[in-house]
């Protein structure tokens, strides 16, 4: 049985998670308000709070519940609202529980395999979504969460290496990216026996340099349901980031872009800005204070605290900031709504249809 029902998205796009703080209960309310899947990152969603470094699990928890209930509120039923969770934060487990408890329709789980998600209290309630990088980790979830709970995603998230934040995919293959639509073949082609034992669809999401209608109508002729987009919804006026992170966004060329490395152990794709540089030469920043928030991160050995990193550009601060956005960053013409950006994504999705041969 799935806990997915696709007609609950009139606009089959996901605003893919953002951390730190970037894709908070405005935006994933307004996405979810227009028809869509807005999505809250659990990744420090309490940054703000006043004992954030003090007592961070507390201060995470108290927030995300309050951003669900605005992102529900906001959508007053329309769409659907889920949480992104990472496998590699601590207190991950924890975190989905109240989550769901907040009344999430939806989990979406990467930056590792969600082996254990199904098993986490609540579960049973909402649709789970892995996020892979190909077909064979979507295999491996597939027979893990057959085995041990025997249940099946109920959609998937292919993430290419064109995507923003981290990426799991090696330098190499960041640089050299597969096209889209082959990982999602790939995947789709994974699903296929499981959605035949299970008489189950398990509809596929793709991201990673989505940008508008018609890359979402290519991505459904490679057998995706929709895609999942996040970079471009960070140019909107309800996105929980500063307006100088929007406007970085808005100036930043394909040029600007960089790969980077990360304490979660996997490269990212950020923005070339002043923190990068320092890094380069440098080598180490320290960490003068730690919220042991992220399992492979060891505070003595880290190159830099990406926790503050992160905190620091969803505030605004250039200097110091690390601005993850997708490759595709260089095609933002400037600021909209979501709901604008809702409708063009919407009228270029179905003209693309339209016109297919
Ligand atoms: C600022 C930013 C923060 C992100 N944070 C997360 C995160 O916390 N967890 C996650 O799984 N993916 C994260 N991502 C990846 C997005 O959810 C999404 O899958 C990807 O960026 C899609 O590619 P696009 O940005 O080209 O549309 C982040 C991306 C960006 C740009």
């Amino acid at each position: 049985m799935s806990r997915f029902d696709l007609s609950r998205l009139p606009v089959p796009v996901i605003q893919g998670g953002m951390g730190v703080g970037v894709s908070l209960g405005n935006l994933a309310g307004h996405v979810a308000g227009c028809g869509g899947m807005g999505v809250i990152s659990t990744a420090n969603p309490g940054y703000a709070e006043p004992d954030f470094w003090q007592d961070p699990g507390a201060a995470n928890l108290r927030a995300l519940t309050a951003q669900i209930r605005k992102a529900k509120e906001i959508a007053g039923g329309m769409g659907m609202v889920a949480i992104n969770a990472m496998v590699a934060t601590t207190r991950y487990a924890e975190t989905v529980a109240a989550a769901i408890a907040a009344g999430v329709d939806a989990v979406i789980s990467g930056a590792g395999l969600p082996l254990e998600l199904p098993g986490i209290p609540g579960a049973d309630r909402v649709a789970l979504a892995p996020i892979v990088s190909g077909g064979k980790a979507a295999n491996t979830i597939c027979k893990l969460w057959h085995r041990r709970f025997s249940r099946m995603p109920d959609f998937v998230v292919v993430e290419g290496p064109l995507a923003g934040g981290h990426l799991g995919f090696s330098r190499e293959e960041a640089e050299h990216p597969r096209p889209l639509e082959e990982l999602v073949g790939e995947v789709c082609a994974a699903l296929e026996p499981w959605r035949a034992r299970y008489g189950q669809e398990i509809p596929v999401f793709a991201a990673g340099g989505v940008f508008d209608g018609a890359d979402i109508a290519r991505m459904q002729a490679a057998g995706a349901a929709g895609a999942q987009i996040a970079t471009r919804f960070i140019a909107t006026e309800e996105c929980d980031a500063a307006p100088a992170y929007k406007q970085r966004m808005v100036e930043a060329k394909a040029e600007d872009v960089r790969i980077v490395k990360s304490p979660v152990g996997m490269p990212g794709r950020a923005l070339y800005s002043p923190l990068i540089r320092r890094l380069e030469t440098e080598g180490r920043i320290p960490p003068t204070r730690c919220a042991n928030c992220l399992v492979p991160c060891d505070p003595a050995a880290t190159p830099y605290c990406i926790t503050r990193a992160l905190i620091e550009a969803v505030k605004g601060n250039w200097e110091e900031g690390l601005f993850f956005c997708g490759a595709n960053v260089g095609r933002i013409q400037g600021i909209t709504t979501v709901k604008t950006l809702m409708q063009q994504l919407t009228t270029e999705w179905q003209t693309a249809r339209r016109s297919k041969p």
